[in-house]
């Protein structure tokens, strides 16, 4: 059963959205807007036609076909605005108006803007308040009523006491606390005792750690059936949200002071901006993060087949265009893509050259290929952990497909929820802050980014770098016993096949 984790259940106070607009007001302009109009209709519709131009001859615009025209009724000059990273508009209050951006900063600045970005609205991530005992329910039908139950009060709650939009996401460390992160653990401690005990320390960094769920079980694990290693365990979190850091403190503090883990160190900052040398040998926790990494979109010339990078062009009122150049001016983009070029890898658009050559033939055909999502931070983040965390061991688990995503290779999941509705989208160029943007992880490819990156090596026959199944993971560390309900059946195996993991 492949899950989304998020909004599954959004509860949006309806009268206290904004200090000025009612919900109602602020949902209706919004959908008379072009923007989020757009965003309802195709891929097709939404893109500007091969009449735009652009007032700089070094970008052109993306034509889709013969329709084109007819869904764009004017001549539309884009001109050229500023050019800027998300860093350049991280201290603006609104979202940025006569700007242009690459995709990846765009997106960034959606996510997480510290004043209006998706994160800053205070994602709760859905916690259970006891653990389930699964060897009480009759089979997963019975938990799947029993989640549902839970999310309603939560709804409930969370309309009378806050005063924002709340988005409630839920995952599998959460849903399956906490057996979840003794799999983890028993992993971990299993490959350090194998390597490291009783030489070394056991070292654990975990970025993005939600509500600290993961970080309590995992200690919980180790203090009850490791002793010797809990002694000597050192555990700390990077965390974006200010917030989810100081949740993380609190799900230590309601517990009696002999229960506290005091080997818990919380720095409150994103690995982007991580500057600490760690020469330690570590493990490295990552558990549902990357698919908000930001990525960048390219797309390929139809005769050429030469890569052009995308930038979203956001006029003054607030509508955006997408745009295309030659790749060559951002150093991440190109190293990204010069890596790739040594794996094993090669997109499935460059595979579809009989097409390309009878679209060439139509007349006012397109003249650029689909769109490929590239995970530019993701690749970053190879970089960030060689750098600085170069003895580190790597447990990353994300999804590896979504369902309803935007068109492309590897496109983004872009949706919100609205008076429990989902609304999904057809394109990233949405409103920032109102959408989640998250996209699914190639971990076979990830695999062979890694090891150039991390390892100098190349892809290969090294079989200390890992993917697994969610399910295989569960299978190998997981107590199957405890996590099986009466039926037989077992939700935590059942549950999340649209995940993987990485382990180095
Ligand atoms: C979907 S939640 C997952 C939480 C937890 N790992 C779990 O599985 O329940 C994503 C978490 O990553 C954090 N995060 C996102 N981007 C980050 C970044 N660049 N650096 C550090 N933390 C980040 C978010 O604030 C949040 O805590």
């Amino acid at each position: 059963m492949a899950l989304q984790r998020r909004l599954l259940f959004q509860a949006r106070p309806i009268h206290l959205l904004t200090k000025h607009n009612s919900t109602q007001l602020r949902l209706r302009s919004l959908l008379l807007q072009r923007r989020w109009l757009s965003v309802t209709t195709t891929i097709q519709q939404r893109q500007k036609t091969s009449s735009s131009s652009s007032s700089d001859s070094s970008v052109i615009t993306p034509r889709n076909g013969l329709l084109d025209p007819f869904f764009n009724d004017q001549q539309k000059v884009i001109p050229q605005y500023p050019r800027k990273t998300a860093e350049d508009v991280a201290s603006l209050k609104m979202p940025p108006t006569r700007t242009r951006m690459l995709s990846r900063d765009f997106i960034d600045d959606c996510l997480y803007n510290p004043n209006y970005g998706y994160f800053s609205k205070q994602a709760v991530i859905f916690s259970p308040e006891m653990d389930f005992d699964f060897t009480e329910l009759q089979d997963h039908l019975e938990f799947m009523n029993l989640l549902g139950k839970m999310y309603k009060d939560i709804e409930g709650e969370i309309d009378e006491v806050d005063e924002v939009a709340r988005q409630v996401w839920h995952t599998p460390t959460e849903l399956f606390k906490p057996w979840y992160g003794y799999a983890v653990a028993k992993y971990m401690v299993s490959e350090y005792k194998l390597n490291l005990y009783p030489h070394k320390d056991l070292i654990i960094y975990e970025m993005g750690a939600g509500n600290g769920t993961l970080m309590m079980n995992i200690l919980d694990y180790i203090r009850k059936y490791e002793p010797s290693v809990y002694k000597r365990t050192q555990y700390n979190i990077i965390e974006i949200s200010g917030k989810l850091a100081e949740r993380q403190s609190e799900s230590q503090d309601v517990r009696d002071v002999t229960e506290q883990h005091t080997c818990v160190k919380i720095i409150n900052k994103s690995i982007f901006d991580w500057d600490i040398h760690v020469p330690d040998e570590c493990f490295f926790l990552g558990m549902e993060v990357i698919d908000n990494f930001a990525h960048d979109v390219i797309r390929y010339d139809l005769e050429t087949l030469q890569p052009y990078q995308a930038l979203v062009s956001i006029d003054d009122k607030g509508d955006y265009s997408e745009l295309y150049e030659s790749v060559g001016s951002d150093a991440l983009i190109s190293r990204y893509l010069a890596t790739r070029k040594q794996t094993r890898y090669r997109s499935p658009i460059l595979s579809r050259q009989l097409w390309h050559k009878l679209l060439q033939l139509m007349p006012l055909g397109p003249n650029m290929t689909q769109p490929e999502f590239i995970p530019t931070k993701l690749f970053l983040f190879l970089e960030t952990l060689k750098r600085h965390f170069p003895n580190h061991r790597l447990i990353l688990s994300d999804f590896s497909e979504l369902p309803d995503a935007v068109e492309g290779v590897d496109g983004p999941v872009v949706q919100t929820r609205y008076r429990g509705t989902m609304v999904p989208c057809s394109t990233y160029m949405v409103q920032p802050g109102w959408f989640d943007i998250f996209f699914p992880t190639n971990f076979e490819l990830l695999r062979e980014m890694y090891l150039l990156v991390c390892r100098g090596t190349r892809a290969g026959s090294d079989k200390s770098v890992k993917v697994l199944t969610h399910r295989d993971f569960c299978e190998r560390y997981g107590d199957i016993e405890r996590t099986t309900t009466r039926s037989g059946e077992n939700p935590m195996l059942m549950y999340y096949e649209n995940m993987k993991f990485l382990i180095t």
